[in-house]
């Protein structure tokens, strides 16, 4: 069976973002791969976290993926965190990424930009050598395909390329990943800069839906959702990016092609009227079961901790291999 690897970051709250790209695909491929999904915690840490909430929030965002259909019966979840060989691996892939590949990455140059500008001005080593801990995650595995959104598909390109630096030079250790980018939901777009992707660390909180926003708030961010004033329903993401984005969240959720629903709309009310309520209706049971987990955390550090066995005993074969091929005394 072929295996997939995915992982989320546990800072701010999984937004619909997260679910339309990222989680739902790994709901639905639980059924015909072998499939591991990780809380990237020792990814967070490249900027300065408040210890009690990252605490807290790796905890929501695995009751989050549980409460989406997670289920540990048939995937494998846990926490980066507890199983120590991806940091071990990455330092390996670390000596065998170019820093120049590293310093190209679209993702470190926004996110050291935002840094600087911010109130501390600091920009980590970790923002920079991410991408290799990222690649250690997915290759530990012995990953076929990585379900992700759209903006990850650099880092995806630059896992392969250290995979195969390092079979050529070490001969055959790593499986190369394909990326899994999906037709529908790979890039939503913020709310009220439908420009931008929708995001955690977003300035507002005004654009981005969250899974655990309650009903009311997702009906009025919907509502004051950016669009234009020509008035016409049309799928044009240049010249309409936030009808657009509101179609292709609807699209999304109902699969349904952005285009053709556009046609059964003719004014921006009620194009915003469906959408909300096709939210809601996909979000209302994944928040139901939510507060069933939070209700038990015991319960969930208990699967957690189910998982992360079942990740190691991969993950430690792997690293061996890759070890022993490194030349390392074992
Ligand atoms: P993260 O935590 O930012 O996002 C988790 C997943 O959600 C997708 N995503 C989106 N999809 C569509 N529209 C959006 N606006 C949107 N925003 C986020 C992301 O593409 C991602 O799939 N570096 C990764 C975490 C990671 C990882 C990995 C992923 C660490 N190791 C190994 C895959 C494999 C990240 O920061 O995702």
């Amino acid at each position: 069976m072929s295996r997939v690897f995915s992982g989320i970051q546990p800072t701010g709250s999984t937004h619909l973002g997260n679910y339309l790209g990222a989680v739902r695909n790994w709901v639905d491929m639980q059924d015909s791969y072998d499939t591991i999904y990780c809380v990237v915690d020792l990814h967070a840490l490249t900027v300065q976290q408040d210890p009690a909430e990252l605490r807290a929030s790796t905890l929501r965002v695995a009751q989050v993926l549980l409460a989406a259909g997670i289920d540990p019966d048939r995937a494998t979840l846990f926490v980066q965190s507890h199983v120590h060989e991806h940091p071990e691996l990455s330092w390996m892939l670390e000596c065998n990424a170019a820093f120049g590949d590293l310093r190209r990455m679209t993702q470190f140059k926004d996110k050291s930009d935002q840094a600087e500008s911010g109130s501390s001005g600091f920009v980590s080593a970790g923002l920079f050598t991410y991408p290799a801990l990222m690649a250690a995650d997915i290759l530990l595995y012995d990953t076929d395909a990585v379900p992700v959104g759209d903006d990850q598909r650099q880092h995806l390109e630059f896992t392969r390329d250290v995979a195969e630096r390092f079979n050529n030079r070490y001969g055959d250790t790593f499986v190369v990943p394909e990326a899994f980018i999906p037709p529908a939901g790979a890039r939503i777009m913020d709310l009220q800069h439908p420009t931008n992707k929708m995001s955690k660390s977003a300035d507002t909180d005004s654009g981005t839906i969250l899974l655990l926003d309650d009903m009311k708030k997702i009906e009025k961010k919907i509502k004051r959702a950016v669009t234009d004033t020509d008035g016409e329903v049309r799928f044009d993401v240049a010249e309409k990016p936030g009808v657009s984005n509101l179609l292709s969240i609807l699209g999304a959720v109902t699969d349904q092609d952005p285009t053709e629903l556009a046609s059964g709309f003719e004014q921006y009310g009620p194009l915003k009227a469906a959408t909300a309520e096709a939210i809601i209706e996909r979000i209302r049971p994944i928040q139901e079961r939510f507060r069933e987990f939070e209700a038990d955390p015991a319960e969930t550090e208990r699967l957690l901790a189910i998982g992360a066995e079942k990740a190691q005993q991969k993950a430690a074969e792997v690293l061996a291999r890759a070890k022993n091929n490194l030349g390392l005394l074992p």
